[in-house]
């Protein structure tokens, strides 16, 4: 008995060296858990001749404390030193530079659109929109586009069947704005088109419009004029001028393509503008009996204008941007000097 206390005093004092906190909880169990080579000790007691009991129970007790001041005091050195590794470890150098947090922006086209819904609300105008899965009937046939009609060929776009297509342009909503509202009306829309074009610097299977339609009793062409010159000018510059040449829009009568003066050379001529001067920015025009009747609005009292300009191609003579594919790449050295 007296060997086998000794033994485990002996193998606990070349146990404990150097333990890490784990190892230690580890020894603790071993020399004093339940089936621990201290317990097992009390066991062997039983076997003891009476007289011996009180010397040996003694002597375990005093082994028993030894161990477990023993590890006790070295639970508290690992504890220590474990606590000055992490403190070492997580040291902060608060005279390092901060990291720069990245804020992100609004996208240039979104930062147009916005400016111009705010130049037209500003002159009385309200913002709409319409769907860009569109009926054929609102984006041609309500148009004065029947079915058989050459303008089609000029907007092909994707179907998604026979009568449901992606929407060519903005003026669907026209007619959609004129089922629901009785004149006066006064309004833009803005959104997404879709055209089976193969990109190129002026061309992509997506863009944008904006689109006004104003009906009215006593609507003239000079109120057209006026508003898209305004327009103009507050989007480009005071100096500004927006010009009107005859063109054909099913839609609309007369119609007219419209151009502004030529932001970069101010008119001169350039390869910007191809030396004419001018910048084609959309159509216009009067909108056509045949659409008011379409949707029950009498021609002989109310008339109306309406315009479609391409949003990328503001956005593009705005900012000089030479490609219209720049918008949709995502490339952040380009959005990045827009950053709004
Ligand atoms: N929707 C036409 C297009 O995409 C542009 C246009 C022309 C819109 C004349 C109009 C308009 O509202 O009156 O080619």
């Amino acid at each position: 008995m007296e060997d086998k206390i000794k033994q485990i005093k002996e193998e606990f004092k070349e146990k404990i060296k150097n333990k890490s906190l784990k190892e230690l909880k580890e020894l603790e169990i071993y020399f004093l858990g339940r089936k621990g080579k201290v317990s097992i000790l009390f066991q062997f007691f039983k076997t003891v001749p009476k007289e011996r009991r009180k010397h040996f129970g003694a002597k375990i007790n005093e082994l028993k404390s030894f161990i477990e001041k023993g590890i006790s005091t070295e639970i508290q050195r690992a504890e220590s030193i474990e606590a000055s590794r992490k403190l070492e470890e997580e040291k902060i150098d608060v005279t390092l530079p901060g990291i720069k947090l990245h804020t992100g922006g609004l996208h240039i086209l979104s930062q147009t659109i916005s400016r111009a819904e705010d130049i037209f609300l500003s002159m009385g105008f309200d913002v709409m929109v319409g769907p860009e899965i569109e009926e054929d009937y609102y984006n041609f046939e309500a148009l004065n586009i029947p079915e058989f009609h050459p303008a089609r060929a000029m907007q092909d776009t994707f179907y998604l069947s026979k009568k449901i297509l992606l929407r060519t342009q903005t003026s669907p909503i026209q007619v959609r704005i004129m089922e629901k509202y009785k004149p006066p009306i006064r309004i833009i829309a803005m959104g997404r088109c879709y055209r089976k074009d193969a990109p190129d610097s002026s061309h992509f299977p997506v863009f944008h419009q904006i689109e006004g339609l104003v009906i009215d009793k006593k609507v003239t062409f000079a109120n057209l004029k006026g508003t898209l010159s305004l327009f103009a000018k507050r989007m480009f510059g005071e100096e500004v001028k927006v010009r009107f040449t005859p063109s054909y829009f099913p839609f609309v009568e007369p119609g007219a393509e419209t151009s502004i003066s030529c932001v970069i050379c101010g008119g001169k001529g350039c390869s910007v503008c191809k030396n004419t001067g001018w910048l084609e920015m959309g159509g216009s025009g009067m909108v056509h009996p045949n659409v008011l009747k379409n949707v029950g609005i009498d021609p002989e009292i109310y008339q109306g204008f309406a315009f479609g300009w391409g949003m990328e191609r503001i956005a593009m003579v705005k900012h000089k941007i030479p490609d219209i594919r720049m918008f949709y790449q995502n490339d952040l050295r380009f959005l990045k000097q827009f950053k709004g």
